[in-house]
């Protein structure tokens, strides 16, 4: 199975971004950790960030045909974009969203994630941990 997991603006700046809402590991670290859980779950993860609505939609087309699941952080995108949301309607590859910290118990801004309307699963407030919990719901439930 191979997993495109989308991270979306600052997510490369973890470790140095507010540390007291998400943490003091880097992005690098990130990176590594899905590298490990993957091969663990017998799958592949390719990564990929950017702070870029449009690249993260051209993103997701291209995820059509050459993935089997998604897992995404849009990050402040998540509240505001539309086009990630018809993004991921359109190439219909199962969607897995991702939230380092609690969103829920954040700002009223942050109440609504319109990528999330198009993922069948929402992992959020669990840390960095959240996306090896995204990656094994994939596997799970698809491989
Ligand atoms: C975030 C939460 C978003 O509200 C915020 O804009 C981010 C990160 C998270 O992972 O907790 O950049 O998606």
């Amino acid at each position: 199975m191979k997993i495109l997991v989308i991270n979306g603006p600052n997510i490369n700046m973890l470790g140095i971004r507010e540390p007291g809402i998400y943490g003091n590991q880097n992005y690098q670290t990130l990176l590594d950790n899905i590298k490990q859980w993957a091969e663990e779950l017998n799958c592949q993860a390719e990564c990929f960030q950017s702070n870029h609505e449009g690249s993260i939609v051209d993103k997701i087309q291209e995820a059509y045909d050459n993935f089997d699941g998604i897992v995404i952080n849009p990050a402040a995108y998540t509240h505001t974009s539309v086009a990630i949301l018809d993004a991921l309607k359109s190439v219909g590859i199962p969607a897995v969203e991702v939230h380092i910290s609690d969103v829920t118990k954040r700002e009223d801004f942050r109440q609504i994630s319109y990528a999330g309307m198009a993922c069948e699963e929402h992992i959020i407030g669990k840390g960095l941990d959240g996306y090896r919990l995204a990656i094994q719901y994939l596997c799970d439930k698809y491989m």
